[in-house]
């Protein structure tokens, strides 16, 4: 199939444009580079054998989009499904710049479906969050559970669930597979692709690696007063390239079926932020320091997955533990070093 992949040279949409290519599929991405770097291209082309054809264009501009399209109407083709990762996608800052998300996330998922339906393009899988379940009532998680969000991040997403359901009611041909990722850490083993945030990262993994390549001093660790184990926060860690094989168990579905079908992507098991600090120590031999902190605002306890519909529907589970995804983590610090 040709598969045209937004936000294709990001982190998770990197890893899938890998695992698509290696399943015979072609891959076409735009990118505006605003979170990613064209080099991503080149270690794609080094991992598969095949550079992906590239576009460099803002999904806020229609005329980007429609060019992407226009170039392959010419040669009577066009593609058989889109995955949308481009987005915005930092709690806090959406927090602080909420018109910025509000604009970039949904005014650009509103443009791309224009030009979807323009040229006849119909098909669609969904970068959604388990964001969108905001404090669930229990663990774990099912799709079928009350959606609610508190942040204008995860109100986008849920937004965007919301726009692209309510187009497969007016249109009985659109086909869309929405995707709720748990928590996506790793990295492609070769250590050529992976997650290199600017800055001080918010997440657990980034900030794992940062404080074991001492370049933060020490880990503050929200929390150790939750009903959980150990009292840390508990959440379902997936590994990049399990979820980016996810998307290509999905294309069948939403290549062969019209409305909506949607799917948690996690591993079912939940792991604790000392879980995670001391699995990273251990496989890859170097010290986490940390400091127990007051709780973060907005943290929920525990947050996992029940996964048993994408493994029924979709054929797919997640394969890697927990130690793989530490030690590609790392893998991927020590070689871009
Ligand atoms: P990422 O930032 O690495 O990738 C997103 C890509 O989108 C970037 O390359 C960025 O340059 C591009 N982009 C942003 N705005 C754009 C625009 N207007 N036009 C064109 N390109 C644009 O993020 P990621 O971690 O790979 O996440 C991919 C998707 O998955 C996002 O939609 C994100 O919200 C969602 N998601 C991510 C996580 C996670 O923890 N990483 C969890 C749940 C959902
Ligand atoms: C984050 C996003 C959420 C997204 C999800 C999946 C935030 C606030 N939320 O959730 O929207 O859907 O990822 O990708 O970014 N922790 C520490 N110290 C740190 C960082 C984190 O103890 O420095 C703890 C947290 O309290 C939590 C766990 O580690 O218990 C995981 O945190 P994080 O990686 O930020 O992910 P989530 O909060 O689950």
């Amino acid at each position: 199939m040709r598969i045209l992949v937004s936000g294709g040279t990001g982190f998770i949409g990197s890893h899938t444009t890998v695992e698509l290519i290696k399943s015979g599929h072609e891959v076409v991405i735009f990118d505006n580079l605003s979170n990613s770097k064209i080099d991503v291209l080149d270690s794609i082309q080094t991992l598969t054998g095949v550079k992906p054809k590239f576009f460099k264009a803002d999904m806020l501009n229609k005329d980007d989009l429609k060019q992407i399209f226009e170039e392959y109407k010419k040669e009577n083709k066009n593609f058989d499904a889109v995955i949308h990762f481009a987005g915005l996608k930092a709690v806090g800052e959406s927090v602080a710049k909420p018109v910025m998300y509000y604009k970039n996330n949904i005014a650009g998922t509103l443009n791309l479906i224009e030009v979807m339906n323009e040229y006849n393009c119909k098909k669609i899988i969904f970068s959604s969050s388990a964001t969108v379940y905001g404090s669930p009532k229990s663990v774990p998680i099912s799709e079928d559970f009350e959606l609610h969000t508190t942040n204008p991040y995860g109100n986008t997403k849920l937004m965007q669930e919301n726009i692209l359901s309510d187009i497969t009611v007016a249109d009985k041909e659109w086909s869309v597979v929405l995707l709720r990722y748990f928590n996506p850490i790793g990295a492609h083993e070769s250590g050529l692709i992976g997650e290199d945030p600017n800055g001080i990262p918010n997440n657990l993994m980034p900030y794992i690696v940062k404080v074991a390549d001492k370049k933060i001093e020490i880990l503050g660790v929200f929390g150790d007063d939750y009903d959980t184990p150990d009292g840390t926060g508990v959440r379902d860690y997936i590994h990049v390239v399990d979820l980016a094989r996810g998307h290509v168990c999905a294309l069948n579905k939403v290549v062969n079926s019209t409305g909506v079908n949607i799917y948690n992507l996690g591993t079912g098991k939940g792991y604790s932020v000392l879980d995670v600090v001391k699995t990273f120590e251990k496989v890859n031999n170097v010290p986490v320091p940390y400091v127990i902190k007051g709780r973060r605002p907005g943290d929920i306890a525990e947050c996992y997955a029940n996964p048993a519909k994408a493994k029924e529907e979709l054929n797919w589970e997640a394969e890697f533990d927990l130690e793989r995804m530490c030690k590609d983590a790392w893998n991927y610090v020590k070689t871009n070093k």
